[in-house]
């Protein structure tokens, strides 16, 4: 019996043996298989991540410019949250110039930009970090002396070694006509001494809007200036503040009653861009702060943006440049607003108590986003982010997810005459 059953067990065993070669394929083909499933679905689950979320969550690999400018007036913080935003930080501080070097104000506002820069470097590895030097300061002096203007370019190549910044933007508000020629000499001669470093320097000009009577960027020789620099940051704002009658957004895309019709964002990138054609060096400005003005009764015929405000001892009564925490403290309240369409901007009008304000919202900051992704400009800059210091953080609520999807191709997408 033993005799017998041994041969059949073995011959079952072969059996196993000849059935299980086939058996340990198939497992190592299901394994395979499994595995690249679990890989096509990583995979997937990967580019939905990516596609949905890198661009809402951080905007440091945004394919167009976020530039947020940091106020530096030592009082508001910026938010981790607002960082995440930016694919640039600007220090913007009143750094003193006049003997043609560069220097903080004091050593707190060395400390501040220190404390700023550490972060960015330290939590968003790739975030740019520069300085913006000018503001209402007078360059004329220094500008107008070929040594004062050496000695003023060897001075921010040696600040931007020395504190490993990324670069810096001019922000002189704003030349004249007179200064034209040696403002342009001192970007040149800025933009050599940086190329003459290893590291990749960055140069941008801030310069003013077009359609203003008196307010022209006559002081730019933009044509050449374009070759030197980075990009641009217009100053596509300022077009309605308390210091006049007539109420009005800050920057309003489109649309203007006779005899302001030019005062546009859309008509300054009209004229800048049909100049310059780089359009993708140029950026648009998202003002921050909130604009009020007080006694105001009357709207202007066709408009519900544009009013009259009563002046009182021959003035207008308002706030010009106020954050959106010291509005708030104020008792104003950003919500609900309302929208006009024709500017494409929110407003509030309190009939009872007679005030006015214009600010941006979430709807006004994406048009404008969509604005710069429509006519191929090359980003926005953010003026200034500290001042998004509300109960409601505005830039943390944009989705910016179309506009950093596209890098801007330098066509003119406007009507150049
Ligand atoms: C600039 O030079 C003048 C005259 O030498 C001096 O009085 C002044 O303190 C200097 N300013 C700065 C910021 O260094
Ligand atoms: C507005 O701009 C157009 C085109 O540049 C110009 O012809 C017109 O005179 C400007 N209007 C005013 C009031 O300045």
């Amino acid at each position: 019996m033993t005799d017998n059953s041994t041969p059949i067990a073995t011959d079952s065993l072969l059996e196993n043996d000849r059935r299980n070669v086939p058996g340990k394929r198939s497992t190592l083909i299901t394994f395979i298989g499994v595995v690249l499933v679990l890989f096509v679905l990583l995979a997937i689950a990967f580019y939905f991540v990516h596609t949905h979320f890198k661009y809402t969550m951080n905007n440091r690999y945004c394919k167009k410019r976020v530039i947020g400018f940091y106020e530096d007036e030592g009082s508001s913080e910026m938010r981790h949250t607002h960082f995440d935003k930016l694919t640039h930080i600007v220090f913007s501080h009143k750094f003193l110039i006049e003997n043609g070097t560069i220097a903080f104000k004091n050593k707190d506002a060395r400390f501040r930009f220190d404390n700023l820069k550490d972060i960015a470097k330290l939590y968003w590895n790739g975030m740019k970090v520069m300085i913006s030097i000018g503001g209402d300061m007078q360059f004329s002096a220094v500008m107008a002396s070929q040594s004062k203007r050496s000695k003023l370019a060897d001075s921010i190549v040696t600040f931007l070694d020395e504190h490993k910044t990324d670069g810096v933007d001019l922000f002189w508000k704003w030349p004249a006509a007179s200064d034209k020629t040696s403002y342009l000499l001192f970007v040149k001669e800025l933009r050599q001494k940086m190329l003459k470093r290893d590291k990749k320097y960055i140069l941008s000009v801030t310069s003013a809007p077009a359609g203003i009577p008196g307010y022209w960027p006559d002081g730019f020789d933009l044509e050449e200036m374009i070759n030197h620099v980075d990009f641009m940051n217009i100053f596509s704002m300022d077009f309605y503040g308390p210091w006049g009658w007539q109420t009005g957004p800050a920057a309003p895309l489109y649309h203007g009653i006779a005899p302001r019709e030019n005062f546009t964002v859309d008509y300054t990138m009209n004229y800048y861009t049909c100049k310059l054609k780089e359009t993708s060096k140029l950026n648009i400005v998202i003002p921050m702060d909130a604009r009020i003005w007080r006694n105001v009764k009357t709207t202007l015929p066709g408009s519900e943006v544009f009013r009259r405000a009563d002046l009182v001892g021959g003035k207008v009564e308002g706030t010009i440049y106020t954050s959106r925490l010291v509005a708030e403290n104020a008792g104003i309240n950003f919500a609900p607003s309302n929208w006009d369409e024709q500017t494409k901007s929110s407003y509030i009008f309190d009939q009872k108590s007679g005030i006015f304000l214009t600010f941006e919202n979430k709807k006004s900051i994406e048009e404008k986003l969509n604005y710069v992704n429509e006519k191929n400009l090359g980003g926005v800059w953010i003026r200034s982010v500290n001042m998004d210091d509300g109960s409601v953080h505005l830039l943390d609520d944009i989705n910016y997810q179309e506009y950093c999807s596209s890098r801007s191709t330098d066509t003119v997408n406007y009507q150049c005459v």
